[in-house]
């Protein structure tokens, strides 16, 4: 089999064993990020899938995140929720990375959420601040679309010139203001390959080129979603923020610690963003 005919048959076998399993598919993907996974225990769940009991789901190797797909309700709307996610620097490709994303697509799931922690460059913002993707930069060094296209998923060019739903941009903006949350901002994100952090130098570079926050995820599974055609909203909490003329150690610990510290006002955020635009519609 040719590495294009397994990756599909590997997708197709996961696809076809969700759909049975599954008793509902939601339109919605909540994805949640390094120390983030707390909105989960706010579902009400219909099922938990550990992922290592979903065929050919890669298995997350940091123990900050658990690994679980979980189908419920969310204070009435229903959703996924990807409690936990792979990243290139555990030594996956991007399109491993991506895989669950490709997967949920496959099945119907329209809009992705997605959350994770990341380092801030612009220095208007404060630790604690929530950042709304408005752009990224893909600096992995890869991307999930490389190889053969597979004209059934997606486009082999696929358009990028309005990567992030403005619509969902102006409801999340809209919903922290109705949670009074008044450290939400817009920018734009860069994804490195990690696991090292910034040197100096990188941080200098890294806002001359225009990001707003750093962090080594999402990418991957953002470029497919929008391949299959989906919405995506990314949801970054700073947990520190970066000067090149002062760099202090980036610990993970405190990364988690910061994380946890805004994840209350991150899940209410996400609540009344998807009370707005999701009610309770159903693919099936
Ligand atoms: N750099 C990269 N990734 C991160 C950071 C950072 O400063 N903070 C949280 N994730």
């Amino acid at each position: 089999m040719t590495e294009k005919n397994k990756y599909i048959h590997q997708v197709e076998e996961c696809v076809v064993f969700l759909r049975e399993q599954l008793p509902f598919i939601p339109s919605l993907v909540i994805q949640l990020g390094t120390g983030l996974g707390g909105l989960a225990g706010q579902v009400k769940p219909n099922l938990i899938l550990p992922y290592h009991e979903i065929p050919n789901f890669p298995c997350s190797t940091v123990s900050s995140h658990q690994g679980n797909l979980i189908i419920g309700h969310l204070h009435g709307t229903p959703v996924i929720i990807l409690q936990g996610r792979f990243h290139c620097y555990e030594g996956y490709s991007s399109k491993e990375v991506a895989f669950p994303i490709r997967v949920l697509s496959l099945l119907g799931v329209r809009t992705l959420v997605l959350t994770n922690a990341a380092g801030g460059l612009n220095p208007a913002f404060a630790p604690g601040s929530i950042m709304i993707f408005r752009d990224h930069l893909n600096l992995l060094g890869d991307n999930p679309l490389r190889g053969p296209n597979v004209d059934f998923w997606g486009p082999r060019f696929p358009d990028f010139s309005i990567p992030y739903n403005p619509e969902l941009i102006k409801v999340a903006l809209e919903s922290a203001e109705t949670c009074g949350l008044d450290k939400v901002v817009t920018g734009v994100y860069a994804c490195i390959p990690g696991p090292s952090l910034e040197t100096p130098a990188e941080t200098r570079w890294l806002r001359g080129c225009g990001a707003d926050a750093v962090g080594m995820s999402s990418i991957p599974e953002i470029i497919v979603a929008r391949h299959a055609g989906m919405d995506v909203l990314g949801l970054s909490v700073i947990s520190n923020v970066n000067d090149p003329d002062k760099m202090q150690p980036i610990l993970l610990e405190e990364i988690i610690a910061a994380a946890g510290l805004v994840e209350p006002q991150l899940e209410r955020l996400i609540i009344e963003i998807i009370r707005r635009i999701y009610a309770t519609k159903t693919t099936r």
